[in-house]
């Protein structure tokens, strides 16, 4: 694997935390969200690190969402292994890679970063790969018939800037999956704190009968390096899983 030297990379991955925190704080200020300038910018930098992408996550930044996010698949469908599942922000595959080892094997992937797509495909971890063009509402999902997926999974990706995947996409995303399946969402537990969102939208997705929210679990030691956060005063940031249940007819 081609490597950026150790300070790039450390720097590309500090950059990105302070951009994409900076998206967040901007959108619970002023709530205008300009949304093209914030999936160009993030676009870029997926698409410039991806071959580096995997490393310095895991080796620079301790990263372990997909990790957590595999065994939380074990804990939700343990005897489902050829459940139909989609990544959502699949990115290089980590995730895909996890989930396989945990003899799940039947899993799409959706990301609007080819590079990091491509990454993904030398691995062998996906069927199917989704371009989208990261409209927040994922439009693209239109091509996907209703009732296809058994599973939903993300790692790392929702709520991390106003351009990445956040509350908008839960419609769609319920409309794809079969009555009885799930979403299953791992994240940084600092970027689903504060109202920069509109979780409204998920209460009344949930009122209308759509989906059922399952409490949220903290994991412990979502990042190794507590560096990366600027909250958490020295101790590893915390992730959150979150199960939604699709109860549409
Ligand atoms: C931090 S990476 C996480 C990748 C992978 N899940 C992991 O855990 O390593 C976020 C991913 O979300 C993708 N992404 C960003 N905005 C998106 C959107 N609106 N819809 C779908 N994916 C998006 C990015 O291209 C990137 O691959």
């Amino acid at each position: 694997m081609p490597s950026h030297n150790g300070q790039v990379g450390a720097d590309w991955v500090r950059h990105g935390q302070d951009v994409f925190k900076a998206s967040r704080l901007k959108a619970a200020k002023c709530g205008v969200i300009k949304v093209e300038e914030d999936l160009k910018a993030q676009q870029h930098s997926y698409d410039t690190f991806a071959e580096n992408y995997d490393e310095f996550l895991v080796v620079h930044d301790g990263y372990r969402g997909p990790v957590i996010l595999a065994e939380e698949v074990v804990c939700l469908i343990p005897h489902f292994k050829d459940a139909k599942i989609m990544d959502i922000g699949a990115g290089t595959g980590m995730s895909g890679e996890r989930i396989n080892e945990k003899g799940y094997l039947n899993i799409d992937a959706f990301d609007p970063s080819k590079k990091s797509l491509f990454i993904s495909q030398d691995k062998g971890c996906y069927k199917n790969y989704f371009i989208s063009k990261g409209c927040p509402k994922a439009s693209e999902m239109g091509m996907i018939l209703d009732n296809t997926y058994d599973l939903i999974v993300s790692a790392g990706t929702f709520w991390v800037s106003t351009s990445h995947p956040g509350v908008q996409m839960f419609e769609e995303m319920t409309r794809v999956i079969k009555p009885g399946g799930h979403i299953l969402i791992v994240t940084n537990m600092e970027y689903i704190q504060g109202e920069w969102q509109n979780w409204y939208t998920l209460k009344e997705l949930e009122k209308r009968g759509y989906l059922k929210a399952l409490p949220t679990k903290v994991v412990p030691n979502y990042r190794m390096n507590a560096k990366v956060s600027d909250v958490t005063q020295g101790k590893p940031p915390s992730g959150a899983s979150m199960v939604y249940e699709v109860l549409r007819k």
